[in-house]
């Protein structure tokens, strides 16, 4: 007995020394929205494309080589954007997540077409990346998984990741020198177009096998995917409420073990976090997009980001923010730099849900530092872009909403509140939180009343 004691105990020892803290790179990279008809002679009313012959000529100004701020990214900036990240950190970058969108929302070519712009980007990121791994998953513009979509990726991902990837876009990695697993989901399956088809319960009983099994095996897991769950001013519900519910609960029952969740698709660079029972358990954070471009206005500066994670246990510290300043490189070159390192840029001790809740309570408008932090959190959302549209009032609050209510109808209910707190207060006068408190306390009163 003494001496299996011992052994275990010196096995432990020396596992330990074995796997001391090892710090380590992935970048995240997203909404390439790769327009093949990108052209300095296009027009912006046509996504600056060439007018047609018929078309009224005369009425264009020069367009960037780099692309537009209202429009998807010319193949120049993105092979900036590729140049760029290999010139950093490339011996410690562990893996590459690439969370969809790679094709222009209106790329009207044809299914061969898209499939050459897609391979395009996969040579090119293939080149960029020669001895790492990248993990892509499927955004809403992207094709449905598919057999030669398989074999486009099939040098990044092992075989059983093929298998589900085929069938439904979804697939888990082992990192096998850590403890670490990536599940990478197809988030189109959770829109209310999809949320009801055979493949969306194959991914649900799925990813609660992966949990569970992860479980077990004490790893720690990164959720992937292009589609955050919960809503924004911009993209109201990308999932349907009953997957948006599914996911939220799957989170909490699982949030011990997911060390990160990370997607794409809004164009913007924020964070949400995840509650269960008001006490902050997990977090998502949304990486910026290369494109420029965002529907209905309001576009940002490219951006890259550089994740700094512990290789052991998947624990996040700190990321880098990388952009272009747009209009800078199409006057001169396109130089990428350091926008933000996050920890630094908020003054965060750590990466966590109560660190990140901590944050999201000083976005709430308030006294003028506080006032502070959500314009530097408005600087980074809109990745530095100047915008002549001003947020403040209700528009700063629906951003502490999105951040802070996942769930649909709690949404819904925190940006009610804060337009009749507002009305109430006078649209001029600054919203105190006391007041606003009061307002949501009084509107939760009315709902339990009328239940
Ligand atoms: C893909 O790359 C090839 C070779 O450079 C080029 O001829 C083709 O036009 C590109 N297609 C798209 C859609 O980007
Ligand atoms: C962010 O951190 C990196 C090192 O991790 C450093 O090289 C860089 O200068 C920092 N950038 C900013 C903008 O603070």
């Amino acid at each position: 007995m003494k001496t299996s004691n011992l052994v275990l105990t010196l096995i432990c020892v020396i596992s330990l020394t074995c796997t001391h803290a090892k710090t380590g790179y992935f970048w995240h990279i997203t909404d390439f929205h790769y327009d093949p008809l990108y052209t300095s002679q296009g027009d912006t009313r046509r996504h600056c494309r060439r007018a047609d012959e018929r078309g009224s000529s005369g009425h264009h100004r020069a367009l960037g080589r780099f692309g537009d701020y209202s429009c998807d990214s010319s193949l120049e900036l993105i092979e900036s954007a590729a140049r760029y990240m290999r010139t950093r950190h490339s011996e410690n970058v562990e893996f590459v997540l690439w969370t969809g969108d790679i094709i222009a929302a209106r790329y009207t070519g044809n299914e061969d077409d898209k499939y050459q712009a897609i391979r395009n980007m996969t040579d090119l990121l293939s080149r960029t990346f020669s001895s790492h791994f990248v993990f892509p998953v499927l955004g809403h513009l992207d094709p449905a998984p598919s057999e030669s979509l398989t074999n486009l990726w099939m040098h990044w991902l092992p075989l059983e990741a093929l298998q589900t990837f085929k069938y439904g876009g979804y697939y888990t990695i082992e990192q096998k020198q850590s403890k670490l697993r990536i599940v990478a989901l197809n988030t189109n399956l959770f829109s209310v177009r999809e949320s009801n088809s055979v493949q969306a319960r194959r991914q649900w009983e799925w990813l609660d096998a992966v949990l569970d099994k992860a479980t077990g095996n004490k790893e720690m897991v990164y959720i992937v995917g292009h589609a955050a769950p919960g809503s924004d001013s911009r993209h109201p519900y990308d999932m349907s409420s009953d997957a948006n519910a599914k996911y939220l609960r799957t989170v909490r029952r699982h949030a011990k073990i997911i060390a990160g969740q990370f997607f794409g698709h809004l164009h913007a660079d924020t964070f949400r976090v995840i509650y269960d029972n008001d006490r902050p358990v997990s977090w998502t954070f949304m990486a910026p997009s290369v494109s420029p471009h965002r529907d209905p206005a309001d576009s940002s500066n490219p951006g890259l980001r550089l994740y700094k994670f512990d290789t052991n246990t998947g624990k996040v510290l700190d990321y880098t923010q990388y952009y272009l300043d747009l209009a800078a490189a199409n006057r001169n070159v396109a130089e990428w730099t350091a926008e933000y390192n996050l920890t630094q840029y908020y003054g965060l001790h750590e990466v966590s849900a109560v660190s990140l809740h901590n944050l999201a309570d000083k976005l709430q408008i308030g006294t003028p530092h506080e006032t502070n932090i959500f314009h530097k959190y408005l600087r980074a959302y809109r990745v530095r872009h100047e915008s002549s549209e001003s947020c403040d009032g209700a528009c700063a609050h629906q951003h502490f909403c999105a951040i802070t209510c996942l769930e649909h109808v709690a949404y819904r209910q925190c940006v009610e509140a804060a337009a009749s707190a507002l009305a109430a207060a006078g649209d001029s006068a600054p919203l105190t939180m006391p007041l606003l408190n009061t307002v949501v306390i009084f509107f939760a009163f009315v709902i339990i009343m009328m239940n």
